[in-house]
């Protein structure tokens, strides 16, 4: 619960390296989700290529951060391990999401920035990467110690809860 509530998106970050160690932590959490009928259908290209990253942050029109952060996690789908007809927008995006919590609870600050289902954006980086015909860029994550602080967001609504009936 302490990850889930300090987790807020980080756009600004100090000018230093995310240890490799704490990106493998990322990576083991990203991999612990739930997949329908556990396809795991996910991979991971990691990008800490300042060119790459900035080249993103020049196509995608709400990206600037990358310009600023040390790593970034580009989030992909193997469309060949579709078992259960588009669930896997769902398994990608609790990977996605695991990635956000671990980095709370390892010191780090990042932020989802969201490709599919822009048609435009998963184009851009479908042609940027060469990526195969079945591999879907989902999100990006981007990664660094960060350099802004937000307080905790109480969302609570009771008005959205329902039992039994609408
Ligand atoms: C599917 C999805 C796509 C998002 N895309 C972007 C994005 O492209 N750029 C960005 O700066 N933030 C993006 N965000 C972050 C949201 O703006 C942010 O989560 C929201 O404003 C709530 O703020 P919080 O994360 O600090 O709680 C995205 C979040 C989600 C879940």
């Amino acid at each position: 619960m302490d990850a889930i509530f300090k987790r807020r998106s980080i756009r600004k970050y100090e000018d230093r390296a995310v240890e490799k160690e704490k990106i493998d932590e990322l990576l083991h959490a990203a991999m612990a989700a739930p997949s329908a009928g556990n396809e795991q259908p996910w991979h991971y290209i990691i990008l800490d290529d300042r060119n790459i990253l900035n080249n993103i942050a020049s196509t995608h029109p709400h990206a600037a951060m990358l310009k600023e952060a040390p790593v970034a996690i580009l989030v992909c789908a193997d469309l060949t391990k579709e078992k259960y007809e588009g669930f896997w927008v769902q398994d990608l995006s609790a990977s996605t999401q695991n990635i956000l919590l671990e980095a709370v609870s390892l010191g780090l600050g990042t932020v989802w920035i969201g490709v599919y289902p822009n048609e435009t954006r998963v184009n851009e980086i479908v042609k940027m990467f060469s990526l195969p015909q079945n591999i879907i860029p989902f999100s990006i994550v981007a990664v660094g110690y960060p350099a802004e602080f937000k307080d905790e967001a109480d969302r609570y609504d009771a008005s959205r809860v329902h039992y039994n009936k609408w």
